[in-house]
């Protein structure tokens, strides 16, 4: 499977899933256009390009659609037309029962998790759909599906997520763009890593592989939703996280698991 000569959109990328992204599709031959509001993003361009694979990238933030529209102009000047686009970007700043739960942090995640995607799909499907390929990968999560204890903006928005994916699909799929989203479990980011290792352990424990995911295990999968070989993959909701689903969802609100009365 390659990515060769096409260029791939990758927003929250100076680190985590975005990142490993980043380099798994440098390795399947793809120009890889970079979007993040943090400058360090600098850092994934030059491993990409130290890779062997042409990298731009431009600083912005996904809630602002004139600075997405700005963004992904420079990105189309230095590296061509945007043939997949990535929806990474997102945060979870927003942990507190729903009814402590700030307006503005609501909001924020809302903007980021949900109208980010939103912008940034509007600044290349059309294009995609004039020229008759397109791939939009949505990082939703498994808190999509059930939940998440005390992050009701974050789940909220992923499985708002989901129903964006299925509208791209609905308008763009005769036209040759294909949208799906990816739901990880957890997975062992740069942040992820940094919790404390008991909590990190707990999820680990109640899934059944035992472990937390890689980043670039996420990038392979999303890779092969950009692939041609992918074409008929439309609207899916794809699971990556060992399996955890099965019996982890609520696992927040089970103390038992994490060693708490
Ligand atoms: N890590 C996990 O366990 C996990 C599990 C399920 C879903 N996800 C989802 O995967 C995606 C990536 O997660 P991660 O763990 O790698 O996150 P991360 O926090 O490590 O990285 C997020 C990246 O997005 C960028 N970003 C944040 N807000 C932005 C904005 N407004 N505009 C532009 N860039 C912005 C950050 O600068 C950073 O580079 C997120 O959407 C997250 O919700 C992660």
């Amino acid at each position: 499977m390659s990515l060769t000569g096409r260029t791939v959109l990758i927003s929250g990328a100076a680190r985590g899933i975005g990142r490993a992204t980043a380099l798994v599709m440098a390795a399947k031959g793809a120009r890889v256009a970079l979007f993040d509001k943090e400058a360090s993003v600098a850092a994934t361009a030059d491993a990409v390009r130290a890779a062997g694979a042409e990298a731009a990238y431009a600083l912005g933030d996904v809630s602002d659609a004139a600075s997405v529209v700005a963004g992904v102009a420079a990105l189309v000047e230095a590296l061509g037309p945007i043939d997949c686009l990535i929806n990474n970007a997102g945060i979870t700043n927003n942990i507190a029962p729903l009814a402590r739960m700030g307006m503005d942090a609501w909001q924020r995640e809302i903007g980021v998790n949900l109208t980010g995607p939103f912008n940034m799909i509007r600044a290349v499907v059309d294009g995609m759909a004039e020229r008759g390929y397109g791939r939009i990968v949505n990082i939703s999560s498994g808190a999509a599906r059930g939940g998440l204890y005390n992050q009701v903006g974050y789940a909220a928005t992923k499985t708002g997520l989901l129903g964006l994916t299925h509208n791209v699909c609905l308008e763009y799929g005769r036209k040759g763009v294909t949208c799906n989203a990816v739901l990880p479990g957890l997975i062992g980011t740069e942040v992820v890593m940094a919790m404390p290792a008991e909590i990190r352990d707990a999820f680990a424990g109640a899934t059944p592989t035992r472990r937390v995911g890689t980043p670039s295990e996420v990038g392979h999968l999303i890779a092969f939703l950009c692939s041609e070989e992918a074409g008929f993959i439309n609207g899916a909701e794809v699971d990556i996280d060992g399996g955890g689903r099965l019996n982890t969802m609520a696992l927040g609100s089970r103390k038992e698991l994490l060693g708490k009365k």
